[in-house]
């Protein structure tokens, strides 16, 4: 399981940010962008972040560390913000936060470059998880220390809304032409026979465990938070050994 903290203090919304996620203060004294049960993009956008997430820092990607934070919706009484009041009311219990990256910029392809080689790694990385979000109007990255680090990927394992459509979806191909890094001729084959060996069943089970459970419950179909977390690795254990085959819209490299 994710360590856990508790919300001390609600600092600021992250305007940019389609879900509304917020910055937070937490008992261990760090700041975190924390990110809502109460969203309108539910708990599955939740389950999303940490399953490609934790799946991507594995596999030597930077992704800021990830914690629950436990909300007491008081915190909210005293928001001026009627959609943050609302927010943070029906918020309570585990939310998502993500080490907040004090300075980080937003990536610009224009202004960055990225090797062949980490490009393939994060391009092959979005191709298995399915992220439709981290094209280059909305990049989804950020330089920090003058290193390129992932976040948002609540737009990612689209097969986890339609289960009994997972696995007919989970060997669709990916379409990379809109991807944010697709202009640095990533090393897709290369990051591929490095990557999906390490991608198994052993890795996803340890993944999926970090999940906390009051996030699984409920699911249509699924009798425990446990049976749901296999079908998130079943479904990227089907995709990872030849999603480079399918991946279109990409300068080949040879
Ligand atoms: N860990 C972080 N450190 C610093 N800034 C961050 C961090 N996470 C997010 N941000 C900033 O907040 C913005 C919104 O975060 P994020 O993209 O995760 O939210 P979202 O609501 O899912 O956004 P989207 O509009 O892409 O759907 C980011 O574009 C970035 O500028
Ligand atoms: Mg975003």
């Amino acid at each position: 399981m994710l360590k856990e903290v508790i919300a001390t203090r609600y600092i600021t919304p992250l305007r940019e940010g389609g879900s509304l996620p917020g910055l937070v203060e937490a008992d261990d004294f760090g700041t975190y962008v924390m990110k809502f049960t109460g969203a309108g993009q539910g708990r599955r956008t939740l389950v999303a972040e940490v399953v490609s997430g934790e799946l991507a820092r594995r596999l030597g990607l930077r992704v800021p560390r990830l914690v629950t934070v436990a909300l007491d919706p008081v915190l909210g009484l005293g928001e001026p913000d009627q959609e943050v009041q609302e927010l943070l009311r029906s918020s309570g219990g585990a939310n998502l936060g993500m080490d907040f990256l004090s300075g980080a910029l937003g990536y610009d392809p224009l202004a960055f470059e990225v090797s062949p080689a980490e490009a393939g790694r994060v391009v092959w990385f979005d191709a298995l998880v399915n992220n439709v979000d981290r094209s280059w109007r909305n990049p989804n990255l950020l330089m920090w220390q003058g290193e390129l680090w992932l976040i948002d990927h609540g737009a990612t394992l689209i097969w986890h809304h339609n289960w009994p459509g997972a696995e007919a979806s989970a060997h669709r191909p990916y379409d990379a032409s809109d991807h944010a890094l697709a202009r640095f001729v990533p090393d897709v084959a290369a990051a591929a026979a490095a990557l999906a060996p390490r991608v198994t069943e052993e890795l996803l089970t340890e993944v999926t465990a970090e999940i906390p459970d009051a996030w699984l419950t409920g699911e249509p179909g699924f009798d425990t938070p446990d049976d749901l977390r296999r079908a998130h690795v079943r479904a990227l254990l089907a995709r990872a050994a030849d999603v480079h085959e399918r991946l279109t819209g990409i300068e080949e490299t040879t």
